[in-house]
């Protein structure tokens, strides 16, 4: 098994007093190795629970789990040296400096000073590792909590929202950081309710909603899997519109017929369009191809696109069929 990571219809049932959440219904997952694996689904869709599942941290109702192909949780303690985690936002004393924090950490981990000093380098904290924890901003603060996740040098380094509360120039800086992480060999896997973060920043994605896995693969695999793309097409004269949508119907197209023009899908070549139109005495104006973003395939996938005279609420998201093809053993 290549897979540094595998999780196969993990299912997660929270019991209260209040009732019953099922917070994971299934949930399918592979990390090949040496990615860095983005895991995107809106709040409340499974993630933390899934990663927390991962760790040991709370028990499953059912499915498997490997990390390093050893099933887990039964094998934690082997692989646990191996992985770096943060999935809570870790807490830090205010009065520590990044330097005490981590060198306490170092020892009781019994990882060799020196390498305080390699993370504070490598998360970008070098020159303000001597100030005060509480003086730091959200942003120097999540920079510290992968420098403690970093410290034992792990193979696999599992982070839930590392981009929370970062400013654009801080996830620019993270994503070079996961980069030249990855690049050393590492495996990533990073969480995040904000698709922009992921697209930047990963290889590949696996998408969430409802706990359930919806979309899996390469960012720019899922993005051409869910890509239908459309043109939009506006002709001279208003009043061929309609003549013009049952012209393309004719030859294959789905037309959708908008106020001033067309768009127009499933032809294979736009010249098609403008030939078929041109036949019939109608000239094109405008001839555009609309590209589909990955926003758009997320808001679809996970059901949470605004819709018109509706406050979305937070349980409310798609129960999209699970991914068929993948799973264990890919
Ligand atoms: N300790 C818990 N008790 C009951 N329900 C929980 C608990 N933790 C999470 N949940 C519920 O499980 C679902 C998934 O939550 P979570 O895994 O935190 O999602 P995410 O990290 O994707 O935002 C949510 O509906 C959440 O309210
Ligand atoms: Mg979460």
């Amino acid at each position: 098994m290549s897979a540094v990571l595998e999780i196969q219809g993990l299912q997660k049932t929270y019991r209260s007093r209040k009732g019953v959440r099922k917070a994971l219904d299934g949930f399918d997952m592979v990390v090949e190795a040496g990615q860095v694996h983005g895991f995107l689904g809106p709040n409340g869709s499974g993630k933390t629970t899934t990663l927390r599942t991962l760790l040991g941290l709370i028990k499953p109702n059912g499915g498997r789990m490997a990390i390093f192909g050893r099933e887990v949780p039964e094998a934690l303690p082997e692989v646990a040296g191996s992985v770096g985690a943060i999935v809570e936002s870790p807490q830090f004393f205010g009065n520590f400096t990044a330097h005490d924090t981590l060198s306490l950490l170092a020892d009781a981990g019994g990882v060799d000073q020196g390498r305080v000093f390699e993370v504070l380098e490598l998360v970008g904290l070098r020159d303000r590792s001597k100030d005060r924890v509480k003086t730091y901003s959200l942003g120097m603060k999540q920079r510290l909590a992968v420098a403690s996740a970093l410290l034992k040098n792990p193979k696999l380094l599992i982070l839930d929202e590392p981009a929370n509360g970062l400013d654009p120039g801080g996830i620019r800086e993270m994503r070079t950081l996961m980069r030249t992480l990855a690049e050393s060999g590492m495996t990533v896997v990073l969480s995040s309710h904000i698709l922009g973060e992921i697209q930047l920043i990963c290889d590949s994605v696996t998408i969430i909603s409802a706990g359930r896995r919806v979309a899996a693969g390469g960012v720019a695999d899922v993005l051409a899997q869910h890509q239908t793309s459309s043109v939009r097409v506006r002709v001279e004269s208003l009043a061929d519109l309609t003549a013009s949508a049952g012209a393309l119907r004719e030859i294959g197209a789905q037309v959708v017929v908008e106020a001033d023009h067309l768009m127009v899908s499933g032809v294979a070549q736009a010249s098609a369009i403008t030939r078929t139109l041109a036949s019939r005495g109608v000239f094109v104006s405008e001839l555009a191809p609309i590209a589909v973003d990955l926003e758009s395939v997320f808001l679809e996938l996970t059901g949470t696109a605004p819709v018109d005279g509706a406050h979305r609420q937070v349980d409310q998201s798609a129960m999209a069929p699970a991914v068929p093809n993948g799973g264990w053993g890919l």
